[in-house]
């Protein structure tokens, strides 16, 4: 579908900075937020002020609730709910998904519960109230349905002065918690240090107390999540749009966590070390004197900017770009590379020595810039190129960190890894209710009356460009998809369906069309390899010859890659870290539902089909009377977080011969083998590469579950050593030497402010 220019949704005013010229207003020193006004005030040299957590979260648990305002919210999500694919299932999963992966959740009886407690006063404040609402969401584990309410996410972000790893001594030994700047400090600094790992969290035996609070997390599975608590190279490579520094320090779904006043933290050398939380302040304080002014400030719709102004009338409106797309991302522990884009969302390594037969594309996003489709998709083709090139034999792929894009990014890496693979990975499907098939009717009805035409220029006809780009080309019209058997739907009924499952409806299974002449509009401006005029290419590795390693942290558009790359080409995949546990993980383990829709969108689809697809205002009138009708309300909008992604999961992924038709998101799908994070790899990327190819092609397996050996020949470990490969391995040890501590920022949060949202396929952290 397309998130298109004419939707430009999500684009919500940056907030403004303090101003240290505004006028400090007389404060009340007894109230927690007079006091954070009076701490921030004295902050005007940093961009982020910070404040004590205990004082953010005393300041947050003032603000009264205002009940009718929180009836209205509660009422204005709904329409939004019926959107979410998985209810049914989310409700009632298989028994594997909820013995191995998450429990079932009610979300409606859940909406119903929160609503109950707001009308009982239950709720002793507003940020109570709203935790209680993106919590319901976020217990779902499904990365695609998200809320953040302005309680939750405007005022405060969390974050503790101290990020973890989890790391095995050996490779093999379970992992155990460490202090990273001990990490740090042992590999650069004295020889002689020996970091202790963390026994107990604030008292409590501290791999419990991490996995509960793995559970913060977005992602489904477990382990992943586990890993997502964690400094990580790959997050941080991503800087502000990724998951930064971990959950257990602030960064992702961290950061609306309140972690309590102190950490402390007991080690097995029998020390402790206590830290203070803090929270930093995202708004001004200017004039706040109580829980109360900041509810009056904050909470009545000021914050968030009309985002649905999204005007649809306005097709040349420039999608925002993040405001985090500084060329100088800095990607510590990364080699350098042989081509990279300059978001670090692709780059294409080699490794020295013992190891120069292999290539390593490192892919920790399909891509949520504009400007940066194209030089993804490039970087993909020139590395692997000169891969081939270069005789290399052997390819790592690391989606570490993924969290997704691009859907026709993804289909499109593997189409430049197997041009002739088959093109389709799971099959799509929505919910089948009044709005998406009144959504269908009429962008069908449009799109009949016009040609199905590509033109780069919307100045050659603006009318029809605007068509094609935001009617004919989406999934509301039957003729974008095919079906199952890749033939063109005859009409919208067919698409629709609905076909009934668990009790609830769904629209009939479809596929991408990748010949689509409309495929720029789809893919943000690239055509996919394999079709059209990219038809002339040549498979670069064979599938065993190419294995890919995750952190689990795989979601939206990489599980759609990764169903292509295991179900069509057969490559291994090996997960990294997990949990303290024996035994096999999963190497996806984020949301694997194929579509997310943002709710800025789906406001836009309902008021424009109603305004711009009918034929007289008679039948616009008759249409607002519709269910279509319940979406004109802008209190979401009012009451989101700004910089905060609001979305629901739209489609569903179901496997090509499954006939129980289980959305893949409850699929358990353990990886071909785990293998687990040393200290080493968690300062040098090029250790968890080296791990991969010892274990998939030769050398000593790393593998502490599951195998890849068999069937592989043996890796000729040595090959002879071209003069390139002589400057390559030179340049390698020169960048090892000079790392050091100071390389490894400590401080890299998720902050999506001013970022532009409208991905298709993305869980954002
Ligand atoms: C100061 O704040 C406290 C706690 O919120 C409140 O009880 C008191 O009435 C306030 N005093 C003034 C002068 O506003
Ligand atoms: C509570 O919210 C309603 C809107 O639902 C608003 O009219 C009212 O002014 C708010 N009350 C306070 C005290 O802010
Ligand atoms: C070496 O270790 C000692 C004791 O832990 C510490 O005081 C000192 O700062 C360390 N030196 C460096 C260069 O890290
Ligand atoms: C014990 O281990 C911790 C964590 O690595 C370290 O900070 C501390 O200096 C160590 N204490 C002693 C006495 O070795
Ligand atoms: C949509 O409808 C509005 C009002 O009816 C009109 O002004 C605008 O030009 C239409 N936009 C498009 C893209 O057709
Ligand atoms: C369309 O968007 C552009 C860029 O944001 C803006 O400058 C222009 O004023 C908008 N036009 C209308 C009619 O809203
Ligand atoms: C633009 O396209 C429409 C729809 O095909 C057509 O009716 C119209 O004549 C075109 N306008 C121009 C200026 O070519
Ligand atoms: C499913 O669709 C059928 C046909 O439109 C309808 O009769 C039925 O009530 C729907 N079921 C649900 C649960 O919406
Ligand atoms: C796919 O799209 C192309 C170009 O728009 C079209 O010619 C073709 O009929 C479509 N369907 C199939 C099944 O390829
Ligand atoms: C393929 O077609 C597109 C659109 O016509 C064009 O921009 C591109 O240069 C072509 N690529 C090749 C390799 O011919
Ligand atoms: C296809 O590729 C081959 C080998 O690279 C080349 O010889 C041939 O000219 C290409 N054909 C076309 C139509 O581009
Ligand atoms: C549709 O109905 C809503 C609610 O009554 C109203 O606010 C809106 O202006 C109507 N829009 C149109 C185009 O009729």
């Amino acid at each position: 579908m397309v998130l298109s220019h004419v939707f430009a949704a999500a684009s919500l005013a940056a907030v403004a900075a303090a101003s240290p010229l505004q006028v400090f207003a007389r404060q009340n020193a007894s109230s927690p937020c007079a006091q954070v006004s009076a701490e921030v005030v004295t902050q005007t040299a940093v961009a982020t002020p910070t404040v004590a957590a205990k004082l953010a979260y005393d300041c947050i648990t003032s603000v009264p609730l205002n009940q009718s305002a929180a009836l209205k919210l509660l009422d204005g999500v709904a329409p939004y709910f019926r959107w979410q694919s998985n209810t049914v299932w989310l409700k009632d999963p298989p028994a594997d998904y909820a013995e191995k992966v998450q429990p079932a959740i009610d979300i409606w009886a859940g909406l119903e519960d929160i609503k109950s407690k707001v009308e009982d006063g239950e709720y002793s404040n507003e940020f109570d109230f709203g935790f209680a609402l993106y919590t319901l969401m976020q217990q779902t584990h499904d990365g695609h349905f998200v809320f953040i309410p302005d309680s939750v996410g405007s005022i405060f972000n969390y974050a503790r002065p101290v990020p973890l790893v989890s790391v095995s001594e050996d490779g093999k030994e379970l992992p155990k918690p460490f202090v990273y700047p001990d990490i740090l400090a042992e590999s650069f600094g004295n020889a002689s240090f020996a970091p202790s790992a963390i026994t107990k969290i604030n008292g409590e035996d501290a791999l419990e107390y991490l996995e509960k609070w793995a559970q913060f997390g977005s992602l489904q599975d477990r382990d992943a999540l586990y890993n997502n608590v964690f400094y990580e190279l790959a997050t941080v490579s991503l800087g502000p749009t990724g998951s930064g520094i971990g959950t257990f320090a602030g960064s992702g779904r961290g950061r609306w966590v309140y972690p309590g006043p102190e950490t402390e933290l007991e080690f097995e050398n029998g020390t402790t070390a206590t830290y203070t939380n803090y929270a930093k302040v995202l708004v001004p304080f200017t004039g706040i004197t109580d829980g109360e002014s900041l509810y009056q400030k904050y909470f009545t719709g000021m914050l968030a900017t009309q985002t649905t102004s999204a005007d649809p009338t306005n097709s040349t409106t420039p999608t925002p770009s993040a405001t985090p797309s500084t060329t100088s991302i800095p990607a510590p522990g990364y080699p350098p590379a042989i081509f990279k884009e300059s978001h670090n969302l692709i780059g294409g390594y080699y490794l020295e020595d013992d190891y120069s037969d292999i290539a390593v594309l490192s892919v920790p996003s399909f891509v949520s810039l504009e400007e940066a489709e194209i030089p993804f998709q490039q970087v993909g083709e020139k590395f692997l190129a000169a891969a081939k090139a270069a005789g290399k034999k052997k390819l790592v792929i690391d989606v570490s960190a993924n969290g997704g894009g691009t859907i026709l990014q993804g289909y499109d890496l593997y189409k430049q890894l197997f041009p002739q693979g088959i093109g389709h990975a799971a099959a799509d499907r929505f919910r089948a209710f009044e709005e998406t098939d009144l959504l269908g009717q009429y962008f069908s009805r449009t799109s009949e009356q016009v040609p199905r035409v590509y033109f780069e220029d919307p100045e050659q006809n603006e009318t029809l460009w605007a068509l094609e780009y935001d009617v004919v080309s989406s999934v509301f019209n039957y003729q974008t998809d095919v079906d199952v058997n890749e033939k063109n739907f005859p009409n919208w009924p067919a698409k629709f369906g609905p076909f009934e499952q668990k009790s609830d409806n769904f629209s009939n299974l479809f596929r991408w069309n990748l010949s689509d002449v409309l495929t720029p509009f789809n893919s943000g401006g690239i055509y996919i390899h394999g079709y059209g005029n990219l038809t002339n290419f040549t498979q670069p590795f064979a599938a065993e010859d190419i294995v890919v390693v995750t952190d689990g942290y795989c979601a939206s558009t990489c599980t759609i890659f990764s169903e292509l790359m295991r179900q069509r080409a057969g490559v291994k995949y090996i997960s990294l870290g997990g949990r303290a546990k024996e035994g096999i993980t999963q190497a996806v383990g984020g949301v694997k539902g194929t579509n997310n829709l943002p709710w800025t969108y789906i406001q836009a689809l309902t008021q424009f089909t109603i305004t711009n697809l009918t034929a007289s205002e008679e039948e616009a009138a008759k249409l607002n009377t519709t269910s279509l009708v319940e979406y004109w309300d802008n209190t979401v909008f009012q009451r989101m977080a700004p910089g905060s992604s609001i979305n629901v999961n739209f489609r569903d992924g179901i496997r090509d011969g499954d006939e129980d038709e289980v959305p893949l998101q409850f699929v358990y799908e353990p990886a071909d083998c785990r293998i687990l994070y040393t200290k080493e790899m968690t300062v040098d990327v090029t250790a968890i590469w080296k791990a991969v190819a010892d274990s998939a092609w030769g050398g000593q397996s790393k593998c502490v579950a599951g195998e890849l050996g068999g069937g592989y020949k043996q890796r000729k470990v040595r090959r002879e050593q071209t003069v390139q490969d002589k400057v390559l391995s030179k340049r390698m040890h020169q960048w090892r030497r000079d790392l050091s501590a100071a390389n490894y920022p400590l401080d890299v949060y998720t902050d999506l402010r001013g970022a532009n949202l409208d991905a298709n396929g993305i869980m954002w952290p």
